[in-house]
């Protein structure tokens, strides 16, 4: 498998709050790695600094040369005042023809919304037309943060297939920030279990069973999960040892900052 880019003990800290400490991570061409954390662990800051967007405090990035990174944000501001259509918002970031912007929508099933205004637009429709523009520059990897936030179930399903189709199509790597535990556990390759710092990483059979997975998501929803089987057809030695590796402790100075 190829690396795209690989964190080593990546730490950010803002103000003598520790945001990430000692994240160290690689995402490989045709894999789909899942982040899952509680809301304030830093899966977002994670995001930034891969994106470039913010930059870390210690540590190393390494990533291959002229890497083409498609991004769908966690939430975008789109100016009330300025009407824009869906199809001149995915020429917003990409030189497209109309050709181009037809057949990506159509990937995501949005062409029909090609002369629709982008305010107009519901929760699942706007999360496929970010989608879209994302893989419009056919990237290597692709980041998405939290992307069926406000979608219904029908429609996370389906952004999750749509998802997995263009990590297919394109032969790309998939980083992807989720709240929705049992819908992403089956098309993932890799979890990681983010609160600031790599609680447990590993296949998602092996870190739904990570007593710290249980203790940061609940027994509860960590109980859905155990119906995914552990398909990996080889040593899992290997990946327990990666969960070992990954272990962080807490250090007793930190805080979290309050929400
Ligand atoms: N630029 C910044 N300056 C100061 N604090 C920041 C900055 N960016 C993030 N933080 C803080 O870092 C913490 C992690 O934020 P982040 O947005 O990465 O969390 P998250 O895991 O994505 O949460 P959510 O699930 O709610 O999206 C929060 O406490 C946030 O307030
Ligand atoms: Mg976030």
């Amino acid at each position: 498998m190829t690396p795209l880019i690989s964190l080593d003990n990546v730490s950010v800290q803002i103000d003598h709050q520790k945001i990430l400490y000692d994240v160290s991570l690689v995402i490989h061409l045709n894999q789909i790695i899942t982040v899952l954390g509680p809301n304030g662990a830093g899966k977002s800051t994670l995001v930034k600094v891969i994106l470039g967007l913010m930059p870390y405090t210690s540590g190393t990035i390494t990533c291959l040369p002229n890497l083409t990174i498609g991004y769908v944000p966690q939430s975008i501001n789109l100016n009330p005042t300025l009407p824009i259509t869906v199809r001149r918002f995915m020429c917003l970031n990409s030189q497209l023809n109309k050709k181009d912007i037809f057949n990506i929508l159509s990937m995501v099933k949005a062409e029909y919304l090609i002369n629709e205004s982008m305010h107009q637009l519901s929760g699942g429709e706007l999360q496929r037309v970010l989608l879209a523009q994302a893989l419009a520059k056919r990237p290597q990897l692709l980041i998405l943060d939290e992307p069926t936030q406000g979608v219904d179930v029908n429609g996370q399903v389906l952004l999750y297939d749509l998802i997995a189709d263009a990590k297919k199509q394109f032969n790309c790597g998939v980083l992807m920030v989720s709240h929705d535990l049992h819908l992403v556990m089956a098309k993932t390759d890799e979890v990681i279990c983010l609160n600031h710092h790599i609680c447990c990483s590993g296949t998602p059979a092996i870190v739904s069973n990570d007593p710290e997975f249980i203790s940061l998501f609940g027994q509860h929803e960590t109980s859905q999960l155990a119906i995914y089987k552990h398909h990996h057809n080889h040593k899992h030695d290997c990946c327990k040892q990666s969960i070992e590796q990954n272990k962080r402790i807490v250090l007793p100075s930190y805080r979290r900052k309050k929400q």
